[in-house]
């Protein structure tokens, strides 16, 4: 806790802390409990409409915490998970192992922890479920990665300091939300800008949301459970498969069709916000316009990639609902702060 105290702040006052006992107390003199480990930095959203709707999807997320942990007892096996997916294995060869990397709606901690197996990185996991960040300190506990940390937080009130972090990263998350721009926009903040004078190119941020047009089967497939008390699970394709526990294909199945709050979301949108916000697109999992040169074996997430236009992203994103949308259509788009 004491190594990443520069790295926090009282996200009501936005002033320091410092440690006494189990408590973080901000310069206001407002005191924070840190309780079986996990300090208690959660305050309400802005607006009460808002914190209604993350009140609800907090209560969701204590009840089935995302993704499941069954099966996942060794860094081998996340390890193997990552690889498998391709996207988490692409992440950690992009960021450099003396990177601060922050994961906001970490859920159980999976990415954190298996960012933070390169022990040289300080990985900060933040989620407003208790029961999900349990989960994941107790992976880091058992196996002693110091350098990972979890703390209990909202996104729109992040107890981080700002232009603090190399690498920010919110996947299936905002689009949970009542104002996902909004969210995005309280994250870029904590990304450390580009320094031209110390020769440093500014920190990244990966967004990770559900895809208007991936996600349609899926919505057609969630018309059908509805009507029919969730007969025919087994159209979707993710609930088919022979190498996932059931139990976790039963937080999935609740996470995807039973969700009490979720939006979605196009690349130009995410363009969008990148081009409004001093953001430079680097690239997009799946890629948006075609790879670069030496990504035979791998994509290289924090190299420019071509952008494409609105009406190639069209066709690509049509695609999408035959490749991603089997796995519920989350696409991710990652920038960096100018
Ligand atoms: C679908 S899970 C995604 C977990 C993980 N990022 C992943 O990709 O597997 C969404 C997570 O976002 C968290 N979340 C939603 N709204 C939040 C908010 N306002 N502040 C903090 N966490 C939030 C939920 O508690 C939940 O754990």
């Amino acid at each position: 806790m004491q190594k990443i105290l520069p790295l926090l702040r009282d996200p009501a006052s936005k002033t320091s802390f410092h440690l006494e006992g189990d408590h973080l107390i901000s310069e206001n003199g407002q005191k924070y409990p840190i309780i079986n480990g996990l300090p208690r930095l959660l305050t309400p959203t802005k607006t009460a409409e808002e914190e209604k709707v993350r009140q609800m999807m907090q209560k969701f997320y204590e009840q089935f915490t995302f993704p499941g942990y069954d099966g996942i007892d060794s860094p081998g096996i996340l390890m193997d998970k990552a690889g498998k997916s391709g996207f988490g294995k692409w992440v950690d060869e992009a960021i450099s192992p003396f990177a601060t990397v922050l994961e906001v709606g970490c859920g159980t901690g999976q990415m954190t922890n298996f960012l933070g197996l390169t022990q040289t990185r300080t990985v900060i996991g933040v989620d407003q479920s208790i029961a999900s960040l349990t989960l994941g300190k107790g992976f880091r506990d058992r196996f002693g990665l110091h350098n990972v940390h979890f703390l209990q937080g909202n996104i729109f009130a992040m107890p981080i300091k700002e232009n603090s972090m190399d690498v920010v990263i919110c996947s299936g998350v905002l689009h949970h939300t009542p104002d996902p721009k909004g969210g995005y926009l309280e994250l870029l903040k904590l990304v450390k800008p580009a320094s031209p004078e110390q020769g440093r190119r500014g920190g990244k941020i990966l967004i990770g949301l559900y895809n208007t047009y991936a996600r349609i089967p899926l919505g057609i497939r969630k018309m059908i459970f509805t009507s029919t008390g969730n007969a025919f699970s087994s159209l979707d394709a993710h609930m088919r498969r022979k190498d996932v526990d059931q139990s976790k294909k039963e937080i999935w199945f609740v996470d995807q069709y039973k969700n009490p709050h979720e939006n979605w979301h196009s690349v130009d949108e995410v363009l969008g916000w990148f081009d409004q916000s001093n953001v430079k697109y680097l690239s997009g999992v799946p890629d948006i316009a075609g790879k670069i040169p030496g990504e035979e074996a791998g994509m290289k997430l924090f190299e420019e990639h071509p952008r494409g236009s609105a009406f190639t992203h069209v066709l690509k994103q049509l695609g999408w609902m035959f490749t991603i949308g089997r796995e519920g259509g989350l696409f991710v788009m990652i920038g960096e702060k100018k």
